[in-house]
């Protein structure tokens, strides 16, 4: 288990520091990404080492100083030790992924949902992975099941640069498909009744793309495996919402359709949820 970061700095900050710390940081290949709050960044140094100390492997330390945000969903980084250097290769379910954490997004906290998804995957389906980053899904899923081919679009060129690398990287040649563009409209072009699966990892909008997914797939229909975010009190089951919202739109497109499993994939803020959907399209009309 990797000890948080208030369990590594004890004894190197004062107490009241380390009551401002956030716990959590993500190790990507050999780069250490950190958020630290205004008031502690001048001991980011201090943070850095204590990283660098506990995990030998990791030789940059960057601060994460924006939100996830824009079209290629980007973080600002700012360097803070080690080597000046964003580009790296990530391990992950017996895959290699090639990312530049400036340029690309990457969030290796979605691990367990692309090995569960995967797990999902029978002989010979074809998939369409509408929003495929540097190809994390696609790949998983080439290397866990026996899909035939997986069909992975990405607006941002740099991604999908990344993506043709882990392609070779990988051995997925022929299976893993990379399509630079709008998810939109190269499924309008190219990707129309095709599919068996389709997976939406992006949660930020998603919903305006559910009738292109559905679009997607075969008439005979197939699973979608829909990512969104979601505001709830203690009271709400952030799943139940999606669901409900999710259904509304589906009925309006006049799919037939079920949802036998939904979870919460992380919390990303007080009260707010990143929620999967596992939904059985039976058939479609569009
Ligand atoms: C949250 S990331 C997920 C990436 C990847 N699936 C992963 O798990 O690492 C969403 C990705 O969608 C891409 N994207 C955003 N809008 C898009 C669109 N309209 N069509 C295709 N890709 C899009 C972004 O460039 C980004 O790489």
């Amino acid at each position: 288990m990797r000890k948080d970061l208030k369990s590594l700095l004890a004894g190197k900050l004062e107490p009241w520091e380390l009551k401002l710390l956030y716990k959590s940081y993500d190790i990507v290949g050999d780069i250490a990404v950190i958020r630290v709050p205004e008031s502690l960044e001048q001991r980011d140094g201090i943070i850095a080492e204590a990283i660098m100390q506990a995990h030998k492997r990791v030789k940059a330390v960057w601060r994460q100083v924006s939100p996830v945000s824009g079209d290629f969903r980007l973080r600002e980084l700012e360097w803070v030790a080690g080597e000046r250097k964003t580009e790296t290769v990530h391990k992950e379910h017996g895959c290699l992924f090639k990312v530049d954490l400036e340029k690309c997004y990457f969030s290796p906290r979605l691990s367990y949902e692309r090995i569960r998804i995967a797990q999902h995957v029978q002989p010979g389906e074809v998939v369409v992975n509408m929003f495929a980053g540097v190809g994390c899904y696609s790949i998983v899923i080439a290397r866990h099941s026996e899909a035939k081919k997986i069909y992975s679009i990405d607006v941002n060129p740099i991604a999908v640069r990344c993506m043709q690398e882990n392609v070779k990287l990988n051995k997925v040649e022929g299976r893993v498909v990379p399509i630079q563009g709008d998810a939109k409209k190269v499924v309008e072009e190219r990707l129309r009744k095709i599919a068996d699966r389709i997976i939406m990892p992006l949660p930020e909008r998603a919903y305006e793309y559910l009738d292109c997914a559905v679009q997607s797939l075969k008439q005979t229909g197939g699973w979608i495996h829909y990512y969104d975010f979601e505001h709830a009190k203690k009271n709400e089951n952030p799943v139940e919402k999606i669901e409900s919202k999710v259904s509304k739109k589906l009925q309006m497109l006049g799919v037939d359709f079920y949802v036998p499993f939904g979870r919460i994939v992380r919390v990303t803020g007080p009260n707010w949820y990143q929620v999967v959907l596992d939904i059985e399209v039976k058939g479609t009309y569009v």
